[in-house]
């Protein structure tokens, strides 16, 4: 095995009450945890040969610091920007520093609800959008970055 610093690194930002899966609308987000998601996409990771890196923040401000930092540090980001995603121009403009592969991930089908939930800020900035696989959604981002990265 590669050791984990020679990897190329893959951030995965989780927004807004995304720390409260499997307590948060089961019936909408499904029963699996952050932190079994999190554990499943290292271990996905080490086999795809990234190192995979975590971070969840209920705080716009401390989102938009995890990305300004990640300038030049990671090759792909996949972004979870929870009810941020309708609102926040601030975690867009960020989004626009980083020249990386970005998928914009949601665990439900934002399509598919509330018509304020149609509207995103940062699709347009994205390389990609996955919504509406439930947790399985971050494998399958994970899947895509790392084609991405090694076609
Ligand atoms: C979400 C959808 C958002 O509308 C909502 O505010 C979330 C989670 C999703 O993963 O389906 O918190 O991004």
């Amino acid at each position: 095995m590669e050791k984990s610093k020679n990897r190329p690194r893959i951030l995965v930002i989780h927004g807004p009450n995304l720390n409260m899966l499997g307590k948060r609308e089961a019936d909408i987000y499904g029963k699996s945890t952050l932190n079994e998601i999190n554990a499943d996409l290292i271990k996905r990771g080490e086999k795809a040969g990234l190192f995979v890196e975590a971070f969840q923040s209920n705080h716009e401000g401390a989102i938009v610091e995890k990305i300004q930092q990640a300038v030049e540090k990671y090759s792909g980001l996949i972004i979870n920007p929870a009810a941020l995603t309708h609102t926040s121009i601030a975690i867009r403009d960020a989004l626009l520093l980083l020249d990386i592969p970005i998928i914009e991930l949601h665990i439900s089908n934002i399509y598919k609800r509330e018509p304020f939930r149609h509207k995103s800020m940062i699709s347009d900035v994205a390389t990609a959008i996955i919504t509406g696989f439930g947790a399985y959604g971050y494998a399958m981002a994970l899947d895509a970055i790392a084609g991405i990265i090694h076609p």
